[in-house]
Formats: structure tokens, C-alpha cells, sequence
């Protein structure tokens, strides 16, 4: 691994990738069953005791912290049902070296936990929302609970969250008729709504017929619209492809791990609810640092062990719209 300038040790990967962004999934529970997370049924939990205590997950964030981490993503399940969200919030937002750390929430629990989220210091918000019909909502995931999500969406717009983002999953026939409406959100307010195509991976629901939607017909559905003007990448940007139409307050953007790889610029980790570290989301391949950090590891034990996850990040991924990818893991314990 190579050294900077700065002299610490940071996380160069055999490709050059920088690896600066960890996600974090801190708990693999659920309050809804959306279609492609999760079978039906839901899945068997995770003991508590197999979970990361938040603890654990500050010492290991410091520790990827002091390797040049300084972006992180609070996952799940759903992390909002996590008792302690909060303070834990609030001790991860002031770590140093972190910048930047935001939140993928379903939004069902979003209004009641807004302004406590807020002074924890957290500043940008995802939203998973694949519907905006009530009963397909429900048929999606598994809760009557879209005004939750319609409420928390517009009370973090006005509590000052900004981004908002919006991230809608779009199925062939199941809610790709939605694309417009979605788009248009884009236009009265800042909302910057993201289209992801669905990726075939580990046990879904197999009652819905589950097929992906490639970006360029979406794009295509939307010209309608207006104009769509690309927006300049940053270099904080993660995957998306963004646009405005012309004179919209907000944004679109496209997230297309199928149809356009993203692989050659990723710069992300993951740290499972249960203590693995998987440099992939699409690879089972997974480092344990759970086991390790009860077992007395010191924090330069378990700093070889994200070198190690670095060095075995893949170069790329193989999934196509027909080949699945029957990841042992469930995303829920991954966190998207
Ligand atoms: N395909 C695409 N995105 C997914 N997510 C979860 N499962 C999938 C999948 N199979 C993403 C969605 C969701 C977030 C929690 O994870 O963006 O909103
Ligand atoms: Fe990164 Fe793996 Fe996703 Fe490619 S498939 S973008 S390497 S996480």
C-alpha cells in the first residue's frame, strides 16, 4: 500500500482507487419487506449479540478515519429502528477527520426523529421511495405507510437537510409507469431524485416478477419533461449521472450498475451489521473484524485488516440483467 505525501498510510487499492467512503450498515433489522431486499416472509435476524454495539463501530470508524476514510453512509436495515440512533449520530458526526456522513432511511420514522437527527449534526438524507400510489406502496413494501414517508421527505426539506435525496428502485411493471411523476419532484424543489436500475441479487420476493428497467429508457420516458442538462461531477460525487431540467429546483440522477459499471471510480467499503468488511457489494468476499477486535486485536491488527480488504477489492463486477448473483449475504445486513 503506498504512502502519501501527508505520510499516513491510506487505502489505495491495486487499482489506483482511492478508497475514502465507508458505508455502514448498523443493523440488518427492518421495519418493511420491500420486494427486492427481502422474500416475503422477511429473513431470520441476527442475534444481538452477533451486531456491532455501536462502540465497536466508533473504534473501527476511527480507525478507517486515521487511513484517509473521511466520507460515511449510515445503512441498514433500517437504521432509524436502532435504539440510540441519535447519540450515536451525534458521537460519529464529531470524529475526527469524518466530513461528511448522511443517512438511507425508509422515511417511516423520519418525522419523529428529524430534528434530533438534525442536531446530531447530520446534514444530507437519502429516502428510499419506489411508489407514490398508496397501494402500491404497500404492495411493495409491505407497510400502508406512504404518508409517513411523503411527510418525512417534506419536513426534512423544510428542516434545512440538503441534499434530499429520493432513491427510487425502478421494476419492469411494477412501477417504471411512475418515472414522470418521480422526475417531476425534481422540478418545485430541491429534491434530487435518483433512479437506480434493480440489481438481481440475493433471496428477493418471489411472488413479483422482478426486472430492471435500463437508464436509457427511463431517460427516454422523461424527455417529455424538458430539457435535461448535465451536471458537472464533482469529485465528491458518488455513482450518479445528474441532470436538471431546465429551471428546476432540484436534480436527477441515474444509478446504473448494470448497464453503465461505476466499478472504475468506486471508492467505497462496507462494514456489515455484523462486523465484516466486504470491499464489493456485489462479491461475497468479506474480511472479519469482528472477531478479531473481541478477541483483543489492536487498533493496528484491525488496520491490516481493512489493508487487506483494499488489496482484495475487485476490479469489477460480472452481474447482467440475467445473471444473478446469489450473494450468501442479504442486503439487508449489507445496507445497498
Ligand atoms: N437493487 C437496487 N437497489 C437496491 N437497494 C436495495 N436492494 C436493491 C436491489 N436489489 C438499494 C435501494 C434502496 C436502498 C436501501 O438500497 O436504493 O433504496
Ligand atoms: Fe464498487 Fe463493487 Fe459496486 Fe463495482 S460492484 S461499483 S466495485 S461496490
Amino acid at each position: 500500500m503506498k504512502k502519501m505525501e501527508n505520510n499516513h498510510m491510506q487505502l489505495i487499492d491495486p487499482y489506483n482507487r482511492h478508497l475514502k467512503y465507508l458505508r455502514i450498515s448498523i443493523t440488518d433489522r427492518c421495519n418493511l419487506r420491500c420486494v427486492y431486499c427481502m422474500p416475503g416472509g422477511g429473513i431470520s435476524k441476527l442475534r444481538h449479540e452477533d451486531i456491532l454495539t455501536y462502540e465497536e463501530i466508533l473504534r473501527l470508524t476511527g480507525i478507517a478515519a486515521d487511513l484517509g476514510i473521511d466520507k460515511i453512509r449510515l445503512t441498514g436495515g433500517e437504521p432509524l429502528i436502532r435504539k440510540g440512533i441519535c447519540d450515536f449520530i451525534a458521537r460519529i458526526t464529531a470524529l475526527a477527520g469524518i466530513k461528511d456522513v448522511s443517512l438511507t432511511t425508509n422515511g417511516i420514522f423520519l418525522m419523529e426523529k428529524l430534528e434530533k437527527i438534525k442536531s446530531a449534526g447530520m446534514k444530507r438524507i437519502n429516502i428510499s421511495l419506489d411508489s407514490l400510489k398508496r397501494d402500491r406502496y404497500k404492495k411493495i413494501t409491505g407497510l400502508d405507510g406512504l404518508e409517513n414517508v411523503l411527510a418525512g421527505i417534506e419536513g426534512a426539506r423544510q428542516s434545512g437537510f440538503y441534499p434530499v435525496k429520493i432513491n427510487m428502485v425502478v421494476m419492469e411493471g411494477l412501477n417504471d409507469d411512475e418515472v414522470l411523476d418521480f422526475a417531476r419532484l425534481s422540478l418545485d424543489h430541491p429534491y434530487h431524485v435518483r433512479f437506480i436500475e434493480y440489481m438481481p441479487i440475493g433471496t428477493t420476493n418471489t411472488d413479483v416478477l422482478l426486472h430492471h428497467v435500463p437508464s436509457s429508457s427511463i431517460k427516454a420516458k422523461l424527455a417529455g419533461l424538458g430539457r435535461m442538462v448535465p451536471i458537472e461531477k464533482d469529485t465528491n460525487d458518488g455513482p450518479a449521472e445528474r441532470f436538471r431540467f431546465e429551471g428546476a429546483a432540484g436534480e436527477i440522477g441515474f444509478i446504473s450498475p448494470l448497464t453503465h459499471h461505476f466499478c472504475p471510480t468506486c471508492n467505497r467499503l462496507r462494514l456489515t451489521s455484523s462486523g465484516y468488511l466486504r470491499p464489493c457489494l456485489l462479491s461475497d468476499q468479506e474480511e472479519d473484524l469482528r472477531g478479531p477486535m473481541r478477541s483483543g486485536a489492536s487498533d493496528r491488527d484491525l488496520r491490516d485488516i481493512f489493508f487487506k480488504a483494499a488489496f482484495n477489492k475487485p476490479c469489477t463486477h460480472h452481474l447482467t440483467a440475467e445473471s444473478s448473483t446469489p450473494l450468501s449475504t442479504q442486503m439487508s445486513t449489507i445496507g445497498g
